[in-house]
Parts: C-alpha cells; structure tokens; sequence
C-alpha cells in the first residue's frame, strides 16, 4: 500500500479527486495518509475530516520557510508518506524539504506550462487572449512551477468564456488528470529523462 500526504491551502477539490481517486481504485492500492493545510481556514480540512481523513493544520506563521518544511515534513514521516501532492499549496517549498522528498513531490497547476506560472494561471491566460490552456502535473523542484511534466491536458478557449467559465473547465480537467498522474507515479512505470518523464 503506497501512502500520499497531501497539502493544501484551500478549498481542497484536488485533494477531493484524488481521495475519490483512492477510494474507486482509479489510483490503486494506495491510501490518504495525511492532509496537511498551512491555512487553519482551508475549506478543505473540514472536507477531509468528513470522509475521515486525517488532516492537521501546520501554521506557517511566525516560523522560517524551513522551519515551517521541517515540521510538514516531521508529519508526513510520522504517517509514512511516499508521495507528497501539493493541491492548491500555495507556498514555495524551501530546497530542504525539495531534497529531502526528490523527485516525490508533484503538484498541480492550471496552465500549459511553462506558460503562466504562478499566481491566477487561469486569468493570466485568458487575459493574454490563448486560445487553449489546460493544466499540467508536474514534479516539483526548487523553481516556482518548474520541474519536470508528468502530464498535462488542454482546454479550448470558447468566444463566450469568462475567466469563471474557463476556470471552471480547467479545474474539471484537472480533477481527471491529477490522479492519472498519481497513479503513474505510484506505479512506478516511468523513468526520468532529464526534464522529460517517459511512460514505460
Ligand atoms: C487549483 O486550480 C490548482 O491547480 C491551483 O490552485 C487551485 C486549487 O484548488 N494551483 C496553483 O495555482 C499552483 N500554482 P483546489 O484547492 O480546489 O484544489
């Protein structure tokens, strides 16, 4: 049984897909041993606790970035954890916690990268007038949505879309595309090339 920490910051429907994920065996033989929050008003911790997952709220505040990664990380081993997946985290990782978790760190994010890194990806595309974004997973590494494509899925821009509508198709893709990737990663039927992760 292979064990996912997940942190969050927010409302949390990543974490949802890949707990439904689990529980339906689209990711098998896996489970939710832990979601973290640095956010004690993350939506999504309550989410968690109601499908009775374990969730812990870790205040960044007040601490160094890794002072504050040695605590998530003390958590994360204390649950046996295999694959960190950040979902809606909206922190940079300091290079500690990136050594420590190389290459078991992924992340979600709502572009084509590298186009619109950061903050509002989806408002950044749509102002930028694209006509297709999407969302990729990626491993992490110590640049900000950076490290090497595990996948990603692509969505047309429609005449009448707003950014709401858009996010809103973007963020269906992504709860499908998060757990495909997941559960590659676990499968452990990759290899790394470079930044290229090739499917075996
Ligand atoms: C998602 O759209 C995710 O891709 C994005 O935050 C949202 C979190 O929503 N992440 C980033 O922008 C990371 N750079 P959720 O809390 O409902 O999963």
């Amino acid at each position: 049984m292979k064990r996912l920490g997940i942190l969050i910051s927010g409302r949390g429907s990543n974490m949802m897909a890949l707990a439904d994920a689990v529980r339906e065996r689209r990711i098998p033989q896996a489970e939710i041993a832990l979601v973290v929050s640095n956010a004690a008003t993350a939506a999504g911790i309550e989410r968690a606790r109601g499908r009775s997952i374990p969730a812990v709220v870790l205040d960044h505040r007040g601490k160094t970035r890794e002072e504050h990664d040695r605590a998530v990380a003390a958590e994360l081993e204390r649950c046996g954890v295999d694959l960190v997946c950040l979902a809606g985290y909206m922190r940079l990782l300091s290079p500690w916690f990136i050594r420590r978790y190389e290459h078991r760190v992924v992340n979600i994010h709502p572009s084509l990268l590298p186009a619109f890194p950061g903050l509002d990806a989806q408002k950044q595309a749509f102002d930028y007038g694209v006509k297709f974004t999407g969302c990729t997973v990626h491993l992490v590494d110590e640049e900000l949505d950076h490290g090497p494509i595990v996948k990603q899925a692509v969505v047309a821009v429609e005449p009448d879309d707003s950014v709401e509508t858009l996010s809103a198709r973007i963020l269906r893709e992504e709860h499908k595309l998060y757990p495909q990737a997941v559960a590659l990663l676990l499968s452990g039927r990759y290899r790394i090339e470079g930044r290229r992760v090739v499917e075996m």
